[in-house]
């Protein structure tokens, strides 16, 4: 009788945990996604829509920056002279980035480009997946499903770029000399105008066009982020269902064997009725 009750409750369990699955899967699809050609019209508004103003699309080549590149040289910062700039001697971005720029040792593969004067230690951007999960669950680019592996190489480069390019520091939104630490609106890691080469950022959009992105705010990844909060809070309650699902059936196994014990000890809590009579 003891096992029959068990499978019973083996049932009720699966059952239960069958249905909070499912409530699971509904939230995760409230992310609005559609495919890249739908969110972004051309190259232009993935680069400058996609990262909130961050990058601008620039078409004079002399003037543009580049999210990845061959040479030996990195090209970057014969754009920073162009500009009538100098290529920074600190690295001004702070989210995971060094102090100052300077080599990686040989193991540094993931964002070569860099290897020889790099903001980004080769910790923090070992592979794609570290590169992926380093900013938390609400920015990982695959929320709306697997990217092909042509699209997802752009943002590991953008992430190499943000994380290891030097020049990128000229372009903080609060650079050090605007930067007020008591402003709860300021930050030191956010970027605003970087221009970026518009082939790049054309190539980025032929190459995304069939993936599905998150389309919240016409593509703004930033906005994006930031409705994570709410999706958590639901899973949140998932969770917590799931272990109060659990509770409830290891009491009701906990009842059900004290039960059989004293079935079996001859003290059985429920009599017949005419023992109980009698
Ligand atoms: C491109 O930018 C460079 C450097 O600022 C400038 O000298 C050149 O005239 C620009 N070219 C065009 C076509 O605007
Ligand atoms: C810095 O920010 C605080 C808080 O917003 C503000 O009260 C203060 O005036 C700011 N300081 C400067 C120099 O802008």
């Amino acid at each position: 009788m003891f096992s029959a009750l068990l499978l019973g409750a083996a049932i009720l369990f699966s059952t239960l945990t069958h249905d909070l699955a499912e409530a699971k899967v509904v939230v995760t699809s409230d992310i609005p996604c559609r495919p890249f050609h739908e969110i972004y019209p051309s190259g232009r508004e993935l680069c400058e829509k996609m990262w909130d103003g961050s990058f601008v699309y620039e078409t004079n080549r002399s003037r543009a920056y580049t999210m990845w590149f061959f040479d030996q040289d990195n090209p970057n910062d014969d754009v920073t002279r162009n500009l009538g700039l100098s290529a920074p001697s600190l690295c001004h971005l702070r989210y995971l980035h060094k102090d100052t720029p300077g080599p990686e040792p040989d193991t540094f593969a993931e964002c070569h480009p860099w290897k020889e004067n790099s903001c980004c230690t080769e910790d923090t951007v070992s592979s794609v997946q570290k590169i992926k999960q380093s900013y938390g669950p609400e920015w990982h680019w695959d929320r709306c499903g697997p990217l092909t592996p042509a699209c997802e190489r752009f943002f590991v480069q953008e992430a190499c770029f943000y994380e290891c390019e030097p020049n990128a520091g000229l372009f903080r939104k609060y650079p050090d000399r605007h930067f007020n630490a008591s402003d709860p609106s300021h930050n030191r890691w956010q970027m605003s105008g970087m221009p970026i080469w518009s082939d790049f950022c054309d190539a980025w959009h032929r190459a995304c066009r069939n993936d599905q992105f998150c389309s919240h705010d016409d593509g703004n990844f930033f906005s994006c982020a930031a409705t994570y909060t709410e999706e958590q809070a639901a899973d949140g309650g998932t969770v917590v269902g799931i272990v109060f699902g659990c509770l409830v059936i290891v009491a009701l196994i906990g009842v059900l064997g004290f039960l059989v014990f004293r079935e079996r000890t001859g003290q059985p809590v429920f009599k017949p009725l005419e023992q109980q009579v009698s």
